[in-house]
């Protein structure tokens, strides 16, 4: 196909087809939910279109879920290497989805948080896309549901290592000791299924549980934390940050990263909002307050990846980046990798058409 069309250009072909697909299923649903008189939950499509994407990857042509990397330079992060610098930020919990996006170039994956117990996550509908300058945004607000480290660990597919590329798992919890339980867990995993290429990343920045972000609250409680997992973790531990941190805040949780052996970044996580100050009603959307993702987030992303930039330590800058303009942005302003959520469920041919661009930079 690509002897016809330009490798970019199709896959910006198969975008818009995607999107159109993705819109068509939203438009089919408030129909069929406007008759029945039932609640419209965007989550409901999300779930209804990740099993149809699985399918599709199990049963489809190659052409459509498949794509090499290319020519883009690998990313070295201490011992782990991205051979593209585009990551799949943690939010994913289908790991057929995740291989789907392996598939098409993502040069590594995080898996959605986990805490270690069980968890319902908020009362739905807790998912909502918002019209945006043009764009769509998503508003979240989950909770981190989750069937606790545990079965987590029993439930992971071993195709997903497969690959070679970087695996990290991103870790919640409501205390200190939560995110130590969970690394203990890790290391017990690591040790029994040597996987090379596993990494860490802390969420200290969920604004969707209660506790999810006391460890950002007190740097010195966050140091202790980090010197404790350090002793127990020889590799990679990534901090994921909040956007909403004032800039001090930052610095003061940074300095303490220097506790770790490898430390690396996350900027960051997503925004807090009050939903109905977005117009969002009760019944369209239960909890009170949500995190905002997408297009909005990428100025406070780059000024965060310029904020961090100093302490030395390897960047991932998440938040807002959908397009190559926006990576390559985040590239020049000190990131190290990108994180993208959002705009893989708009829209998932973004990884073969960005990583296009930038094997052409
Ligand atoms: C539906 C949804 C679920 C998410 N779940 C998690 C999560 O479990 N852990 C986490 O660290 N971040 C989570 N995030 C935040 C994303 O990883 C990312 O930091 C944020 O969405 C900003 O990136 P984006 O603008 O590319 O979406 C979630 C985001 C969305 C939209």
């Amino acid at each position: 196909m690509s002897r016809i069309i330009p490798e970019l250009w199709w896959y910006r072909l198969l975008g818009l087809g995607y999107r159109w697909a993705r819109a068509g299923l939203v438009a089919a649903e408030r129909l069929r939910t406007s008759w029945t008189h039932e609640v419209f939950d965007y989550e409901t499509i999300v779930e209804r279109g990740d099993r149809w994407l699985s399918q599709l990857r199990k049963q489809g042509p190659d052409w459509l879920t498949r794509a090499s990397i290319g020519n883009v330079s690998p990313t070295q992060v201490y011992d782990l290497t991205f051979p593209s610098p585009l990551t799949v930020a943690a939010f994913q919990s289908n790991q057929e989805i995740l291989k789907l996006w392996l598939d098409l170039g993502a040069g590594g994956v995080i898996l959605k948080t986990i805490l270690p117990a069980p968890c319902p996550g908020n009362p739905r509908p807790r998912l909502a896309a918002l019209p945006r300058n043009g764009s769509l945004a998503f508003v979240n607000a989950l909770g981190l549901p989750g069937p606790g480290i545990d079965i987590f660990l029993e439930q992971l597919d071993p195709a997903l290592f497969a690959y070679g590329r970087p695996v990290g798992f991103s870790l919640g919890g409501n205390s200190p000791e939560d995110y130590i339980r969970n690394v203990e867990k890790v290391c017990r995993w690591s040790s029994e299924h040597s996987q090379p290429s596993v990494f860490l990343e802390l969420n200290i920045s969920c604004p969707n549980t209660p506790e999810g972000q006391n460890l950002s609250l007190h740097p010195r409680v966050l140091g202790e934390t980090l010197s404790q997992i350090d002793s127990l973790w020889p590799g990679v531990v990534s901090v994921k940050l909040s956007p909403d941190a004032p800039d001090d805040l930052l610095h003061r949780l940074a300095d303490q990263c220097s506790r770790l052996k490898k430390p690396v970044l996350n900027a960051g996580n997503t925004r807090r909002v009050f939903v109905r100050e977005l117009g969002l009603t009760g019944k369209q959307f239960v909890p009170a307050t949500g995190g905002l993702s997408g297009p909005p987030l990428k100025s406070r992303t780059l000024e965060l990846i310029r904020t961090l930039h100093g302490h030395g330590f390897p960047l991932i800058a998440t938040g807002g980046l959908e397009t190559a303009t926006d990576v390559r942005e985040a590239l020049d302003s000190g990131a190290t990798l990108v994180g993208m959520a959002t705009g893989l469920v708009k829209n998932m041919y973004l990884l073969p058409a960005v990583n296009r661009d930038l094997a052409h930079a």
